[in-house]
């Protein structure tokens, strides 16, 4: 009798989870499927298994973090792994030590995983030239923050359904964003149409050669939109003056009830965190349990991680 064996696109590809750009339909699909199997053993009262037993993952962030960080030691731990996270601001980078230095000394400890967040666009991409085990990129720079882009497709799909059809507007510091850049590869590959719209010093020159429609006006682009993803202005990117005042900002682009009704009625509105209430967000609007789904991408973003950690550690 013939048996169907179940065939994993990320088992024969490379290890390293650095971008959405780098994977393919197939792969993205497998990771949002795993990580569905585990949202309901994340909701109930045993949450621990075996399949990283016997695993080291070390998380090396370079920068701030609340969400990501805690998400990616939660995965971890919920899989079984030895799970060591460092704040660099205490490391020897502060002696001077460069990132490959400090690279390679914990690739002499032999990690299975390595999750980084950096500063620097392409720093993941760098590590994972030099190192044996399996990088898996927590945001770096500008450039991209795949485990934020799959978790938020996974909250659309867990109230949508799908994602395929659906109208989806990114809005605010589209500029300085990774997880704009994320969510265009990711939603574009899912079948989304997606519409980003910014002041226009904070919107990228070229940016509708990621096939996205571009808008500086709130109410045309959140014409007929399913989703609406708001993000932060990223202060400590930016150099020099991008914007005359935050209260003018708000006036613009605040998302607020009023500007949703651009949208389509029931429109969902989400946001990676951390907010700026009063600034890109309404905060009634921001907890506004009919409508925002904030929680919800917070509590997913566990389930894909567990799933990315799963499917990438050898
Ligand atoms: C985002 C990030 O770090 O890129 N936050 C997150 O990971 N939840 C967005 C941001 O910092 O504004």
């Amino acid at each position: 009798m013939a048996t169907t064996k179940k065939v994993s696109a990320i088992k024969n590809t490379p290890k390293h989870l650095l971008g959405i750009q780098n994977l393919s339909v197939l792969e993205a699909k497998e990771i949002l499927a795993e990580a569905k199997s585990f949202i309901k053993l994340n909701r109930g009262s045993s949450k621990k298994l075996d399949i990283l037993r016997g695993k080291t993952q070390i998380n090396l962030f370079f920068e701030p973090s609340t969400r990501t960080q805690s998400s990616f030691d939660l995965a971890g731990k919920r899989l079984g792994a030895d799970v060591m996270t460092m704040n660099m601001g205490n490391s020897a980078l502060k002696k001077g030590e460069t990132l490959i230095d400090t690279a390679m000394t914990l690739n002499a400890m032999h990690p299975d995983i390595i999750v980084i967040r950096h500063q620097d666009s392409g720093a993941p991409n760098l590590l994972s030239q030099k190192v044996n085990c399996t990088v898996i990129n927590a945001g770096d720079g500008r450039r991209e923050h795949p485990t934020q882009a799959l978790l938020d497709a996974l909250t659309i799909i867990n109230r949508k359904g799908n994602i395929e059809g659906l109208k989806i507007a990114i809005c605010g510091d589209i500029l300085h964003s990774r997880v704009a850049r994320s969510n265009i590869y990711l939603m574009n590959m899912l079948g989304a149409e997606v519409n980003v719209i910014a002041p226009k010093t904070l919107m990228p020159e070229g940016i509708d050669n990621l096939g996205v429609k571009s808008f500086t006006d709130m109410k045309k682009g959140l014409d007929g939109c399913d989703i609406v993803m708001m993000l932060r202005l990223q202060n400590e990117r930016m150099q020099g003056s991008f914007l005359p005042s935050k209260r003018e900002y708000y006036e613009f682009f605040g998302l607020t009830p009023e500007k949703l009704k651009f949208a389509k009625k029931n429109a969902l509105l989400m946001h990676p965190g951390p907010m700026n209430r009063g600034v890109e967000i309404d905060t009634k609007l921001a907890d506004d349990i009919n409508v925002s789904l904030v929680k919800e991408q917070v509590e997913l973003g566990v389930a894909v991680r567990m799933a990315c950690l799963k499917l990438y550690c050898k």
